[in-house]
C-alpha cells in the first residue's frame, strides 16, 4: 500500500528540483582583466634606456650592468670617458719620435731637487737615475706602491700613464699618480710615496 506521506515527501522535492533547475539566479560576471594595467604600473617603476622596445626598461631599477645606451646625453658621457681611458692606458712612450721629445722640469719635493724628465720616461726611472731609493712594487700600474702626490691639480694635466689598473678617477684629481707608470706633460711639484 503507497504511503500518502513519502508520495507528498517526493512530490515536494521533485517541485523543488523542477524551481531551483528553472531559476534564473543571481548571475555571474567574470572580473575584469587587469593584468595589463598591473604590467604597466610595474613598468613605470624602472627605469626607461634608450634600448628600442621591448628591451627599453632595465630589470631591477638602474642601468643594466655594462650596458651602453644607444644615444643621448648618457651615451655620449660613456663614449667620453671610454676615449679618455684609451689615451691613458694605450699611451706608449716609445712612439714618441726623437724630434718629438720633449723635457720638463720635476721638482722632486722629498728630495730637494729639480730634475729635467722627457715625456718618454717615467718619473720613477728618472729618480732612479738620481739615486734615489723611491718606493715601488709592480712596476706595471697595478698596485700603489709607487705613488705620489702632484701638488700642482689634477694628475691628468700633468701625466699620462702607461698604464693605471689602481686609481680611480677622484685620486688622479687629487693629485695622485703611478709614478712607474708615469711620463710628464707638463712641469710640476710631486710629493713621493704618497698614496690615495
Ligand atoms: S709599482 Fe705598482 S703601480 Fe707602480
Amino acid at each position: 500500500m503507497v504511503d500518502p506521506v513519502s508520495v507528498a515527501v517526493a512530490a515536494a522535492l521533485t517541485f523543488l528540483v523542477v524551481v531551483v533547475h528553472y531559476s534564473s539566479g543571481t548571475g555571474w560576471e567574470p572580473t575584469e582583466d587587469i593584468s595589463q594595467d598591473v604590467l604597466e604600473k610595474r613598468a613605470a617603476t624602472v627605469p626607461e634606456t634608450d634600448f628600442p622596445e621591448p628591451y627599453n626598461r632595465s630589470i631591477g631599477g638602474g642601468a643594466p650592468a655594462g650596458a651602453i645606451p644607444a644615444g643621448g646625453a648618457e651615451g655620449e658621457l660613456a663614449e667620453g670617458e671610454e676615449a679618455e681611458e684609451e689615451e691613458d692606458e694605450g699611451f706608449d712612450p716609445e712612439s714618441i719620435p726623437e724630434d718629438e721629445v720633449e723635457y720638463y722640469d720635476i721638482e722632486f719635493a722629498k728630495e730637494g731637487e729639480t730634475i729635467e724628465v722627457a715625456n718618454n720616461e717615467t718619473i720613477l726611472d728618472a729618480g732612479e737615475d738620481e739615486g734615489w731609493d723611491l718606493p715601488y712594487a709592480c712596476r706595471e700600474g697595478q698596485c700603489v706602491s709607487c705613488a705620489g702626490q702632484i701638488q700642482d691639480g689634477n694628475a691628468s694635466d700633468y701625466i699620462r700613464h702607461i698604464n693605471n689598473e689602481a686609481l680611480f678617477d677622484d685620486d688622479m684629481e687629487d693629485g695622485y699618480c703611478l709614478t712607474c707608470v708615469a711620463c710628464p706633460t707638463d712641469e710640476f711639484t710631486i710629493e713621493t710615496g704618497e698614496q690615495p
